[in-house]
């Protein structure tokens, strides 16, 4: 018979885990990753990476993951798929990624929806090399003991298992087969969530805070996430976004122009191709550095399921604060430039 040994009490046991992990929270804790700083490697793939943010090169978070990803011309990566799903932001070449066998063509700025279990390569048939920017949700599913990752060579999709689904209920009204209807449902649902967003479709909205904001990947245009948004953000010449604070990580990758960000007393400068990381409940703003010029961010958070979840959790906390009156910049007579300004060619 097994007897218990343990000397140490619940309470110290817990007490030291919790401390413990927020140690290794903060000895990890960056508010900038600088772009020229990433270092792209070859891979199996047929791809170069370079990681931004991920436990594969010593840069571990506990949410989100971000990765530089390059393609050179005639080349196409193999075929993989994971347990999360991820996004993919273009930044420069063109190309196309086969998703579940069918094929998406995209250009700079367009965003690629990859949806867990779902099979994708990617591919450059361009004169000059394309580069996109990841960001998924691994660190989180791995949290949770569920990712997985399978690369299947350069096979063809048609001779592989296609994404798991749960079975369709029977006739019965019972727990368990209200359960299988649920999930299947929710299964064929993720299915048909929409993969690619172009550029040129992105609808821009002024908002109160100040910016004029686009989707990019969002439940709102059609994605069916396992809690990624994607947002961008753009700065008038010479304006800001009101200030908040939020827990979480919440990302902010360049994309044009320049600017700076404020956390709490922290002034961080940025531009194309940083990742800002706002996560230590600070109060921030970002501001556009130019007199003359867009400046662009997106904006990246696991919003839909992490954060939702956490809200339902800390309640009564609040995890999203504004000031009582939005310090927003008074946007009357602002002319705002072509949404296309600073927009490479593919
Ligand atoms: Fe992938
Ligand atoms: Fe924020």
């Amino acid at each position: 018979m097994a007897e218990t040994r343990t000397t140490t009490s619940h309470y110290s046991v817990q007490k030291k885990r919790r401390a413990d992990v927020l140690a290794y929270w903060k000895e990890h804790q960056r508010t900038i990753v600088r772009g020229d700083e990433v270092v792209m490697v070859d891979t199996p793939r047929g791809m170069r990476r370079g990681v931004m943010v991920s436990a594969d090169g010593d840069k571990p978070s506990v949410n989100l993951d971000a990765n530089v990803h390059e393609i050179d011309p005639g080349e196409v990566s193999t075929v993989h798929r994971h347990s999360w799903d991820a996004m993919a932001f273009v930044v420069e070449g063109s190309g196309w990624t086969e998703v579940d066998g069918r094929r998406h063509d995209w250009k700079p700025w367009d965003t690629i929806y990859l949806p867990g279990w779902a099979w994708h390569r990617h591919g450059n048939e361009g004169t000059k090399k394309a580069r996109f920017i990841t960001f998924s949700v691994q660190p989180f599913v791995e949290l949770l003991g569920l990712a997985v990752l399978e690369d299947a060579g350069h096979a063809d999709v048609a001779t592989l298992a296609p994404r798991p689904l749960t079975t369709e209920a029977g006739l019965g009204n019972d727990p368990y087969s209200n359960r299988m209807r649920r999930l299947n449902e929710k299964g064929l649902e993720q299915n048909e969530s929409r993969i690619l967003t172009a550029y040129d479709d992105v609808n821009f909205r002024v908002s109160p805070r100040g910016a004029r904001s686009g989707f990019l990947l969002d439940s709102s245009i059609g994605n069916r996430t396992q809690g990624l948004t994607a947002v961008m953000h753009q700065l008038a010449p010479g304006l800001y976004q009101s200030r908040h604070r939020h827990g979480g990580e919440a990302w902010l990758y360049g994309v044009t122009g320049t600017g700076y960000s404020i956390e709490d007393d922290e002034k961080i400068e940025w531009g194309p191709g940083d990742l800002v990381v706002v996560d230590h409940w600070a109060w921030h703003q970002h501001f556009n550095a130019s007199k003359t010029e867009l400046a662009s961010l997106i904006r990246v958070h696991n919003f839909d399921t992490l954060y939702m979840g956490m809200s339902a959790l800390m309640a009564p906390l609040n995890l999203f604060e504004e000031l009582p009156t939005l310090d927003a910049p008074d946007l009357t007579g602002v002319e705002w430039p072509d949404p296309q300004a600073g927009r490479p060619s593919g």
